[in-house]
């Protein structure tokens, strides 16, 4: 048996119910994993408000670390014993046991702790795939700027510093003067608080009028017509997320009028849809890690138990960096 966080319909933090579930063996191509923490994500809220609907019962989270107890007929990557951690289809990760497929599931350095492992596979991952393969037509060049919305956020800090590695000045966006600072402090090359100032202004002022080559939005509805207008000719719109909600249709010759810009719609787990995929992007995340250019920062903690109080302060903007559930 586990305990797991189920939702029986989709609804607010409330329908979040702590329950006994039975856990079995895996079959072909699974693991049994016991976690040690879970990580915390936006998706997790997407998941129980039925944005993304789900059937009932779900056990919701896609985000963990934990060790190997059982492993399935055709798994080699992993042995029982393992550490490792995960992002992951299907959901369930809010649990202390789970049964679920291997693919996702790479060996964790022993270098990074469950705590950080459960805090940075799905947020790392993400950053990953958008600043390595999520680029302009023109290519990314060391110096060029780009814009990161919501970059005090789990994702957003990941991709601060990720950037600045990489060359790239990064301008990020985020909804107070605080968490404008802490992506300062994470290496965006400046920051814009979108709640109080114009972001479209002061790209075009910061780019010289020239405006960027790519703009990363998880925001979605409150920040998709003004993000086109941050791009140069050929720009790409990059949409990973609805925090604010989806993004209405639009009419493709937009696009045409802003300077025949590109837009795409991203999502991580086209990227991960293969053992071999996903360990690569692992790979690299673990790397970059290890080399302390990208530091993991977990900002927040709650027992499982307390997963409503979480929900509510993912929700109600008052998170920074990774948050993590710990058992
Ligand atoms: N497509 C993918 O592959 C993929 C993968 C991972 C994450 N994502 C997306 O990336 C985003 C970041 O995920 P995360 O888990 O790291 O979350 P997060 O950034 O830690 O939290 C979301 C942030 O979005 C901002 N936000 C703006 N408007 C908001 C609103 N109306 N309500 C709530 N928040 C709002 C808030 O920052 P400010 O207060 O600074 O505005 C908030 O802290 C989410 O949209 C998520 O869905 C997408």
């Amino acid at each position: 048996m586990s305990l797991a966080v189920q939702i029986r319909q989709h609804g607010g933090p409330e329908e979040l119910h702590l329950v006994d579930v039975a856990v079995g063996e895996p079959g072909p191509g699974e693991i049994r994993i016991r976690h040690h923490a879970i990580g915390l994500n936006f998706i997790d809220v997407y998941h129980r408000t039925g944005l993304y609907p789900l059937s009932m019962p779900a056990t919701i989270g896609m985000e963990a670390a934990g060790v190997v107890e059982a492993v399935g007929e055709g798994v080699t990557h992993l042995q029982v014993g393992d550490r490792a951690a995960y992002a992951s289809q299907p959901p369930g990760s809010y649990c202390e046991v789970r049964v679920m497929p291997a693919k996702c599931v790479c060996k964790l350095p022993d270098a990074i702790s469950f705590e950080t492992g459960a805090a940075m596979m799905l947020k790392g991952l993400t950053a990953q795939y958008l600043l390595k393969k999520t680029r302009p037509v023109e290519g990314l060049q060391p110096g060029d700027h780009v814009l990161f919305h919501a970059a005090a956020g789990g994702v957003g800090l990941i991709a601060c510093q990720w950037a600045k590695a990489l060359g790239l000045q990064l301008i990020a966006t985020a909804g107070t003067d605080a968490k404008c600072q802490l992506a300062l402090a994470n290496g965006a090359a400046h920051a814009i608080n979108y709640a109080t100032e114009d972001f479209a202004a002061r790209v075009k002022e910061i780019t010289g009028g020239k405006g960027v080559k790519v703009v990363y939005d998880s925001v979605g509805k409150d920040t998709w017509d003004k993000s086109l207008d941050c791009l140069r000719p050929f720009g790409l719109m990059a949409s990973f997320g609805n925090a604010s909600g989806p993004v209405a249709p639009f009419a493709p010759g937009a696009l045409g009028a802003k300077g025949s810009l590109y837009v795409t719609r991203q999502t991580l787990f086209t990227h991960i849809a293969t053992r071999e995929s996903t360990q690569a992007m692992a790979d690299d995340l673990f790397a970059v890690v290890a080399s302390g250019q990208v530091k993991i920062h977990i900002a927040q903690r709650y027992p499982l138990a307390e997963v409503q109080q979480a929900h509510r302060d993912l929700e109600a903007r008052k998170t920074t960096g990774s948050t993590i559930l710990t058992l």
